[in-house]
């Protein structure tokens, strides 16, 4: 099977895996982060292979979407395991996609292979600008946060069980407990300037939602 082909039915595992997802995980956000990770890794001398493979599944083993994780992982292991993906390979792709969620970069920033930063760099541009409001703010119906309380400040200097602790969060505490962080905390220069109109428009966003509230 050559690469194309692997690639193409690491997607269609993907596209099922999500197909029932609520919570703005769809396919048209691995559509976006596998375009903004070609674009990313143009620049770079990287496995292509592998940041595509990641930038694929970097989803499908998340605990917010899957209430047991590492089962999820023998599943991706096993699929990966069947496409004949060898194990070198399989490995550098599950490191990346177990190590490059925000969460797991509190408590001091996980070192990622430059794939695995590419591929985190082109995650997180697709939670900034216009998608990045749209998607915290559907994030946060589904899971019935309150939109603003001005009364609940953004809690600082967060540690990974903190800010997995919905309790007292609102969708306006999402962009300063995450959102506006993320673009100092990119790993490429590329990625850094894609990231400034997106955070501006944050910015504006936000100013102008606490104007008319
Ligand atoms: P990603 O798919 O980029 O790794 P997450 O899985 O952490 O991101 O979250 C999916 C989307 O929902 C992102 O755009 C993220 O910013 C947003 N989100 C995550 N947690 C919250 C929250 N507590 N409130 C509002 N939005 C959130
Ligand atoms: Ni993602």
């Amino acid at each position: 099977m050559d690469t194309k082909a692997q690639l193409d039915a690491l997607y269609a595992y993907t596209k099922e895996k999500l197909a029932s997802d609520k919570t703005g995980h769809d396919l048209a956000h691995i559509d976006r982060v596998l375009k903004l990770a070609k674009e990313l890794a143009k620049n770079y001398q990287v496995d292509r292979f592998v940041i595509l493979a990641a930038a694929t599944l970097h989803d499908v083993v998340d605990d917010k979407l899957f209430a047991d994780p590492k089962q999820a992982q023998k599943e991706v292991v096993a699929k990966m395991t069947a496409l004949k993906i060898t194990q070198e390979k399989q490995a550098e792709i599950l490191e990346i996609i177990t190590h490059m969620s925000y969460a797991s970069s509190l408590n001091g920033k996980y070192q990622l292979s430059l794939a695995g930063q590419i591929v985190q760099d082109a995650d997180w541009l697709d939670a900034l600008g216009a998608i990045g409001i749209t998607r915290a703010i559907y994030y946060g119906a589904v899971h019935q946060e309150k939109i603003y309380d001005p009364k609940i400040l953004p809690r600082k200097a967060l540690d990974k069980t903190e800010y997995r602790n919905l309790a007292n969060e609102t969708i306006i505490n999402h962009f300063y407990e995450k959102l506006l962080k993320l673009p100092e905390l990119l790993n490429t220069p590329e990625a850094k300037v894609l990231a400034r109109p997106r955070q501006q428009i944050m910015l504006d966003f936000l100013a102008a939602f606490k104007a008319e509230w």
